[in-house]
């Protein structure tokens, strides 16, 4: 059933101390809990209720005298004195046959942990809510030899281990681990002189693959001292590697839990991207330990106060690690990508949900992403020096606390005496503002005229004007900047902004930096977009100007089957050979808008999206830029191959992304010469598998493909990059059994989250392969989907979004995807999770 936002009632039960005592077998672990509960005085009602699932109970004591409580959905209740008391139980668990990585489980023979949202209530009887917040102390029994939970050490021994972590904590940032695993260390001193050990933790053979996550470590924590004034605040910070995890991460309190594919590296078996993001995924988590976990969520409605703000932090992080402009291209084009799309069909969502079913489908794009871009709109909106003056008061007036979207906007209010009324209904209201412009030039004054309007989402029939930050910046027709960056504040559904003092009516550059997460919709011209790449002075719109580009002329050819467009090519090879910008800048230019792109770009023009002429277009574009790019392409991919020994830095990985788009178009003319030989010598993975994959475009890559898997069938993180690039470089009318013949290899197993998805996710994302005429893609993910259900609702729940779109295409392929919806949703025992999404998208 619905919970909703309005509900909510403080908890009537406080806690002051937990103890938990875990023997740990992977059949039958028991836990002890002993919790000292008193009356919250602010409680309306004195029922007392534990969460609690999937829980043997074996015995339960209030304050020493066994007790028979009522087990009631969901955990039980029982009578309880009216003054503080001890609340003690007994029960069993079983990680072993944990199949849902929720909770206690095992990986691998390891023991380890999940409990965000709501696992902990499959540990013990517990009020599982991120408002009851509790000092913990763990003892751990086993004959493992490493054993961690929370905080500090304490004491360990002949096999058992104690753990106290002195900072009150809800549930969900308990953490538990065991195994036999080896260390990584490091040490870290903070700016105050405190002394920090260091672990990363992982399986006996990954010890090599520790260094680059540790560097990173480090780097995030002086970043976050000496941005945001925030030092580490126990004596040991541990991280430890879980090959079974549905996520990314998870910032437990003082230990870290990530799945390996976030953490481990090697130059060898990760791409440059890898590194990119694991280095992110290791600064977000640990951000979490003052945005997350010392000012926590008052409930679940809340989570984009810890998740929206921590992903700001982590893109700052990487842009101040990197190149700020290539950081925020990669933001926004996966933002467009996850959460427009999301927001534009039937799951949209408000950035603060105000109902749910199943709060683990709502760790989306939206409360992530969107949520991160509303910090950046805050902190335009107040400018730098108060953004971080109103964090320093909301750790300061925070700092313990479960908090809410009020409080964080309070915060604002005091500090800069702003009224965010309106700024709060970008929490509230759901769906990607529409933002239209026109332009008007008299007497020297340029005006621009903006009109916004958003689309009505599921159950927000009506939408209020934001106040939306549009910088905005000037260009003389010479390609001088008349007029820089200006920051516009638009509060209105239509409202005016004029410049003046000009002498010629200038070439405007809208919404620098993407200062706002909308669309917005200009008529523009080939020439005027064209003439944005040559000159803008801002990289973002730079950028988007080809991508403008790029798109307007590949809707001509997709709808009335034009040829390449002639300006395009001619402005991108302009960008190509200009050695002045950045490679990793070219490289992104180089690249074309997404299949999924392009369909709801045409879905925005009034047309059905046919699936399979849009990745001909693709085909037909790169082909045409690799005949008129011809002569440099060479010249580019010499020039840029790196010769010093491999870093994943900036530096080198843009080189290496320029060569290797270098190389992809390269591939089309030369029968995968260049490709194979770049195979052949690779000595890392980036160059190895952008060759792979080269060589399966031109049609030559089966020798490779079985010497890739022959060289490394005994690494799981490579294998996963092997399913996913057979299944994502197939030819779009093989790619679904490609990927069903992968369901059959020995390698595959359902129950690896990673695995699952490098193969029916790799087939979800690849659209013309998915959208097959015949309903094949939709057949196979939906037959997996059911299978995988019963195992593990969380990811099954996740994919599948994959069918989120189905309202953009034909009446055909809208009626196989139907019968698939009403496929999943006719299963037997169907999870909750999965039953949520699926009605939610079938009702669209
Ligand atoms: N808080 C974690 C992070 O952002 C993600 C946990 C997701 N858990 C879930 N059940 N969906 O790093
Ligand atoms: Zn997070």
């Amino acid at each position: 059933q619905k919970i909703y936002l309005s509900d909510y009632q403080v908890p009537n039960y406080l806690i002051d101390e937990v103890h938990l005592t875990f023997q740990l077998a992977p059949e039958a672990t028991r836990v002890r809990s002993r919790i000292t509960f008193r009356p919250n005085p602010d409680a309306t009602s004195a029922d007392f209720f534990l969460y609690g699932e999937q829980l043997t109970l074996i015995s339960a004591q209030i304050d020493g005298a066994p007790v028979t409580p009522t087990h009631v959905n969901g955990g039980l209740t029982c009578d309880v004195p009216s003054a503080p008391f001890v609340w003690e139980a007994e029960v069993e668990i079983s990680p072993a046959t944990n199949t849902a990585l929720e909770g206690l489980y095992m990986s691998n023979g390891m023991y380890c942990t999940q409990c965000e949202a709501e696992g902990f209530r499959k540990i013990t009887y517990y009020p599982d809510r991120p408002d009851v917040m509790a000092v913990f102390t763990v003892r751990i029994e086993s004959d493992l030899p490493v054993l961690l939970s929370n905080g500090n050490p304490v004491t360990s021994g002949d096999g058992f281990a104690e753990w106290h972590d002195p900072w009150p904590k809800p549930a969900y940032l308990f953490a538990l681990v065991g195994g036999d695993l080896i260390a990584h260390p490091d040490r870290f001193t903070t700016k105050s002189g405190k002394d920090v050990e260091l672990n990363i933790y992982v399986r006996p053979g990954d010890e090599g693959k520790c260094a680059f996550g540790m560097e990173a470590l480090k780097k995030s924590m002086t970043w976050d001292e000496e941005v945001y004034g925030r030092e580490y605040d126990l004596d040991i910070f541990n991280i430890v590697a879980v090959d079974d995890f549905n996520m990314g991460a998870m910032e437990n309190k003082g230990l870290n839990i990530f799945n390996s594919s976030c953490v481990l590296a090697s130059p060898e078996t990760s791409t440059d991207m890898n590194f990119e993001r694991i280095e992110a995924i290791i600064a977000h988590e640990y951000f979490h330990n003052w945005t997350g976990n010392r000012i926590t969520c008052r409930d679940w409605f809340q989570l984009c106060l810890k998740e929206g703000l921590t992903v700001y932090r982590d893109a700052q992080f990487t842009a101040d690690m990197r190149s700020e402009p290539v950081k925020r291209i990669e933001d926004v084009i996966a933002l467009r990508a996850r959460q427009f799309r999301e927001d534009n069909g039937p799951l949209a969502h408000p950035v603060r949900p105000d109902s749910f079913v199943e709060i683990n489908n709502f760790y989306t794009a939206t409360v992530y992403e969107k949520g991160a871009e509303l910090i950046g709109i805050l902190k335009t909106l107040v400018g730098d020096a108060d953004y971080y003056k109103a964090l320093d008061l909301y750790f300061d007036r925070h700092d313990g606390d479960a908090a809410t979207i009020e409080d964080w906007l309070q915060v604002f209010e005091d500090v800069t005496g702003r009224d965010l009324s309106q700024f709060k209904r970008w929490y509230e209201q759901a769906g990607t503002p529409r933002l239209s412009v026109d332009e008007a030039f008299a007497d020297g004054t340029y005006t621009l005229t903006f009109s916004q309007s958003t689309p009505a989402t599921p159950g927000q029939d009506h939408k209020d004007p934001r106040v939306i930050p549009i910088a905005v910046g000037l260009l003389g027709a010479d390609g001088n900047e008349v007029v820089p960056t200006t920051v516009l504040e638009m509060t209105e559904a239509t409202q005016s902004f004029a410049f003046d003092g000009l002498s010629a009516k200038p070439v405007p550059s809208i919404l620098r930096g993407f200062s706002a997460p909308v669309i917005l919709e200009r008529d523009s011209d080939n020439a005027e977009r064209a003439f944005l790449l040559a000159h803008d002075t801002d990289p973002f719109n730079k950028w988007e100007a080809g991508r403008a580009l790029a798109r307007a002329g590949l809707v001509e050819m997709v709808l009335n089957n034009a040829a390449p467009d002639g300006d395009y090519l001619d402005a991108v090879l302009q960008v190509l050979r200009n050695d002045d910008l950045d490679p990793a800048f070219r490289a992104l230019t180089l690249a074309l808008p997404s299949q999924d792109d392009l369909a709801q770009t045409l879905v925005d023009l009034g047309h059905t999206p046919d699936p399979t002429a849009i990745y001909q277009a693709l085909e037909t574009l790169k082909m045409a830029m690799a005949t008129h790019m011809q002569d440099v392409l060479p010249r580019i991919y010499a020039q840029y191959q790196v010769n010093e020994a491999y870093q994943p830095d900036a530096e080198q990985s843009g080189a290496r992304s320029l060569a290797n788009a270098a190389l992809a178009l390269i591939s089309r003319t030369d029968g995968g010469a260049a490709a194979q030989a770049q195979y052949d010598s690779a000595d890392n993975m980036t160059q190895q598998l952008a060759a792979l994959g080269c060589l399966i475009m031109a049609g030559k890559g089966d020798a490779a493909t079985a010497e890739f898997y022959d060289q490394w069938k005994e690494d799981r993180l490579v294998i996963d990059k092997w399913f996913a690039l057979q299944i994502s470089h197939a030819a779009p009318e093989r790619a679904a059994e490609v990927a069903a013949d992968l369901t059959q290899h020995v390698d595959f197993t359902m129950k690896n989250p990673n695995r699952f998805r490098a193969t029916l996710g790799a087939l979800a994302m690849s659209p013309a392969g998915f959208h097959r005429a015949d309903g094949a893609g939709y057949a196979l993910l939906a037959d997996w989907l059911i299978q995988l259900d019963p195992l593990n609702p969380q990811t099954t729940a996740r994919m599948c979004s994959a069918f989120e779109t189905w309202k953009r295409y034909d009446s055909d392929r809208q009626a196989l995807i139907a019968a698939q919806l009403d496929r999943i949703l006719a299963t037997p025992d169907l999870s909750r999770d999965t039953t949520e999404m699926v009605s939610r998208i079938r009702a669209s």
